[in-house]
């Protein structure tokens, strides 16, 4: 018989926790567990933390360019997309595709193994980034092996979904009596999957590319990293974050908002209409910066990248639209309180909007600034998407998937007001506030302070979901019995 997995991530009802906290006691480590606290640790460290002392830095220094600090900000990057969104991402993943008993070794194997192999690459990344930047051949050796260990690291990943994963079948949850000798039909697969499929298409192009990035940007020939940096690093950043983040993040809620958020059910025309969009926008912002920089930026040549920004903007708004967290909440799992998690999530679909918008914008403020290309606008606009939006849906879906896993009840949990308001009322002004350094020096400084308080934000929650984390013996995770 198979199974359905009670510690799969999807959100219960009051019965449906007491269940799973009965199941638990019976249960092994839950491999999301050791994910989460990694990814957890990884943003209070290397991420935000080494992110705000970044900012503080460039903030004395009153520019982005040429400073002591562009290693650090390059191992900021590095752990926070691998480290932050990639802990989580994998740790979801693998909670969510429970294994077949019969694959359970090879799944909890593998599953170490990316976990070891990314947490020993965002170390090494971290040490190499500074000490690599003479070309020093052993630490550029050491960069260049710590983008293997995180590229292998993605590859067994997907490796062990792909063939360790238990394949629901339409039988499942039903009460229908399955016929002896007749295997039932395997479930089909959810629109929404569609946008898992493009994010992890791209997780892997992105991490088998990393190695090759590092080498050709830590070469002993500084102008040609400059000229490879300056060329390459655009759109990579849109490959990361756009190709792959955000598509995963919008795959996993569109699945899971209405069954663990409580909104309502998606729509899945605006939803498709969103991925058609967003698809569009992305290889025109992609291929129009190839454009735009090897034109030299004249004016003119830069229309494809721009038009990419404006149909980023329309998926994130079909995106938005699709998805039910602005219609009333209908308390299905029974909580008095609207749940602590949905506040983050509909603040995280303005932040997407805002950089929809900003991106739109981009051409009119260069236009206002006569320039082709203003480094503190896509950082404001990269951290509206990174914090404003990456970061406050991963808090708010580990504020309610942790929680549930455990068989804790929403209402008992801590509301997280504090953290919601630092880290949006220090992303607001991060944000505001890195545009107008483009138009008056004086910004730099307060602009420094920002990252400290988003920090804290980040902190206080930190300290509550690992407090949750490490918790003993409330574990769940059972295997699929074929
Ligand atoms: C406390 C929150 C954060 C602070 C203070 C911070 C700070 C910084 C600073 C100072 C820079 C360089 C200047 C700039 O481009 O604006 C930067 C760049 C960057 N950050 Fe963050 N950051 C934060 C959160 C995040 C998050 C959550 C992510 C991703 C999930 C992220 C990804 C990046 C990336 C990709 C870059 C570009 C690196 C490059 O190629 O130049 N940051 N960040
Ligand atoms: C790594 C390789 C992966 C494969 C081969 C895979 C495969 C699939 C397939 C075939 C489905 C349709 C239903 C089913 O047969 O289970 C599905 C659904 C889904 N996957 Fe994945 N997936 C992978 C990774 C991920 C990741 C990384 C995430 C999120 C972090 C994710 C989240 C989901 C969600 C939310 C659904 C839809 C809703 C549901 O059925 O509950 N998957 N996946």
């Amino acid at each position: 018989m198979a199974l359905r997995n009670p510690a799969a991530i999807g959100c219960s009802t009051a019965r449906q926790l007491a269940e799973r906290a009965r199941l638990a006691s019976c249960a092994k480590v839950a491999v999301y567990r050791p994910f989460f606290i990694c990814g957890t640790v990884t943003v209070l460290t290397a991420g935000c933390l080494l992110g705000a002392l970044a900012l503080w830095g460039l903030a004395m220094q009153g520019s982005y360019l040429a400073s002591a600090w562009t290693p650090y900000v390059l191992a900021h990057a590095n752990s926070q997309l691998y480290g932050w969104v990639g802990f989580f991402v994998m740790g979801f993943s693998l909670q969510h595709h429970a294994p077949t008993v019969a694959k359970l070794k090879l799944y909890h194997g593998l599953a170490w193994c990316s976990l070891a192999l990314m947490g020993l690459g965002i170390l090494m990344r971290f040490l190499a980034e500074p000490l690599a930047r003479e070309a020093d051949p052993t630490w550029v050796a050491v960069g260049v092996l710590s983008a293997c260990f995180q590229a292998v690291a993605v590859v067994l990943f997907v490796t062990n979904t792909t063939f360790t994963r238990y394949r629901p079948t339409e039988a499942d949850g039903s009460s229908l009596l399955v016929v002896a000798g007749e295997r039932p039909k395997l479930k089909r697969a959810a629109w929404q999957t569609s946008f898992v499929f493009l994010s992890l298409f791209f997780f892997v192009v992105v991490s088998l590319a990393e190695p090759f990035v590092f080498a050709l940007s830590h070469r002993a020939d500084r102008l040609a990293n400059i000229q490879f940096v300056a060329e390459w690093f655009a759109p990579l950043r849109e490959a990361q974050f756009l190709g792959f983040v955000a598509p995963m993040v919008f795959g996993v809620g569109l699945s899971k908002f209405s069954e663990c958020m409580d909104f309502e059910n998606p729509s899945k025309a605006l939803g498709l209409a969103g991925l058609a969009f967003w698809i569009a926008g992305l290889l025109c912002r992609i291929q129009g910066w190839i454009h735009y920089f090897r034109s030299g930026m004249e004016p003119g040549s830069g229309t494809v990248y721009f038009l990419g920004g404006v149909l980023l903007c329309l998926g994130a708004v079909f995106v938005v639209a699709s998805s039910g967290v602005w219609r009333p909440s209908t308390f299905r799992s029974g909580a008095q309180l609207a749940l602590r998690s949905q506040k983050f999530i509909r603040a995280a679909m303005v932040w997407l909007l805002v950089a929809g918008a900003m991106m739109v914008a981009e051409p009119f403020v260069l236009g206002l600034l006569s320039q082709p290309f203003s480094h503190a606008y896509i950082g404001a606009v990269r951290h509206a998407v990174t914090v404003g939006f990456i970061s406050q849906m991963i808090i708010g879906f580990s504020a309610r998937i942790v929680p549930n896993i455990l068989g804790l009840e929403d209402r008992a949990m801590p509301r997280l007001w504090p953290t919601f308001i630092l880290l949006n009322a220090g992303n607001a002004a991060r944000v505001v506030l890195e545009v107008a350094t483009d138009f008056t020096p004086n910004a730099f400084v307060p602009m420094g302070v920002t990252g400290f308080v988003e920090l804290i934000g980040l902190a206080l929650w930190g300290g509550h979901i690992l407090s949750l984390l490490l918790r003993n013996g409330r574990v769940s995770e059972v295997a699929h019995a074929k």
